[in-house]
């Protein structure tokens, strides 16, 4: 048995791939390399030591999921596929409704064809928008979402619920991620964005290894402890730990978890923080606050808890000592 990792080449889906090796799955991935390299594949390889059936191929392409069933007994799919640049889907909303939501469609559909009806579906904290309270359980109300990107997790969130209202056999997890950062503690795999990155750690990092000049700070009049924003930033492989947990704990019906740590931290603080880990000066400047950005947003992680019996272990020294390990000996990423 095997689960089918969509998106596996990806940042977060590398990272799931080690964890899941760990916990003896066998994973078979599905991604088009759209925002992702082979080589990502490769140096997941080196780390398990385990080999992969990888399918170069978009979500969307009917004709895979023939071959993908007749070469594999598949169980499950994490569900990573899917573009998440808040910017770009801001200005070409067509393309990510198209890839995200109607590529989530033909997935769905071949899995249920096959009888495989047990996903668990990345979504994000952007879904809660500004959010109603800190920290923001599961219960906290969606808000008014600013970006298509975050659209598109709502919609795609909606549809597998209504889905799984119609089909009592659907086991369903929607995981929401707060802000994930950091790399595998190798330094062999890591977050490689396209160009200038849009998330302030890549930026961070790309700073202090020389190739920008100084990270401009969003705003620093927010009602936060020093006026610039707080996120609550999670060590990826936390998160890809906290896929192996709900995978293990997966029940019939709708789930949904945020996975964060509890915690906040603010600009100011990562800044510091990634100075005294790296021994690297971060000179930054601030700006005006970026549209579309909330002050505040940590979560309580206690249903993951309670229920899937995760919680994220690994502090953001560690968070930064880990990105910075990955920039230091990734200077261009992938390429
Ligand atoms: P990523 O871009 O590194 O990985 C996504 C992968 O999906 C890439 O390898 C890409 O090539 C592939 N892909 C995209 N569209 C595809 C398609 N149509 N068919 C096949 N493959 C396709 O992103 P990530 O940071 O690893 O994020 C993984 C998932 O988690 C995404 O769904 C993202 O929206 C969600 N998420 C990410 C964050 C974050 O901050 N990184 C936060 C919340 C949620
Ligand atoms: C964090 C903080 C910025 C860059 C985004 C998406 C969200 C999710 C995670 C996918 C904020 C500040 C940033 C910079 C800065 N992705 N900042 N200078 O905006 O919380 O979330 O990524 O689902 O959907 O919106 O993350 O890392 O961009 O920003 O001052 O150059 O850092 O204002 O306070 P964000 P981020």
């Amino acid at each position: 048995m095997a689960i089918l990792v969509t998106g596996g080449a990806g940042y977060i889906g590398t990272h799931t791939l080690v964890e899941l090796s760990a916990a003896g799955y066998k994973s078979v991935i599905l991604d088009n390399l759209s925002n992702s390299s082979p080589l990502a594949l490769e140096r997941v390889k080196k780390i398990t030591g385990d080999d992969y059936k990888f399918y170069k191929a978009d979500i969307s392409d009917r004709a895979i999921y023939k071959k993908i069933f007749e070469e594999n007994d598949i169980e499950a799919c994490i569900h990573f596929a899917g573009l998440k640049s808040v910017s770009e889907s801001v200005s070409f909303p067509l393309y990510y409704f198209q890839n995200n939501i109607v590529g989530s469609l033909v997935l769905i559909e071949e899995l249920f064809k096959r009888n495989v009806k047990k996903m668990i579906f990345s979504s994000s904290a952007t879904v809660y928008g500004e959010p109603a309270f800190v920290p923001i359980t599961e219960r906290c109300p969606k808000g008014e979402i600013p970006s298509p990107y975050g659209k598109t997790k709502s919609m795609i969130e909606e549809m597998l619920i209504d889905i799984s209202k119609a089909d009592k056999e659907f086991a369903l997890v929607i995981l929401r991620y707060f802000n994930p950062i950091g790399a595998h503690e190798s330094g062999l795999i890591g977050e490689d964005p396209n160009e200038i990155p849009n998330n302030l750690m890549p930026y961070i990092t790309q700073v202090a290894v020389g190739k920008l000049p100084r990270l401009r700070v969003f705003g620093n009049d927010y009602k936060t402890k020093d006026g610039s924003g707080v996120r609550d930033y999670i060590h990826v492989t936390d998160l890809a730990d906290g896929h192996v947990m709900a995978l293990q704990k997966m029940k019939k019906g709708v789930s949904i978890y945020n996975l964060g740590t509890g915690n906040g931290t603010s600009v100011l603080e990562m800044v510091k923080a990634f100075e005294n880990v790296s021994g690297v000066n971060v000179p930054y400047y601030v700006t005006d606050r970026r549209p579309g950005d909330v002050g505040e947003c940590y979560c309580s992680a206690e249903k993951a808890k309670k229920e899937l019996g995760w919680r994220a272990v690994r502090d953001i020294q560690k968070m930064c000592e880990d990105a910075w390990n990955w920039q230091k000996n990734n200077p261009n990423g992938y390429s």
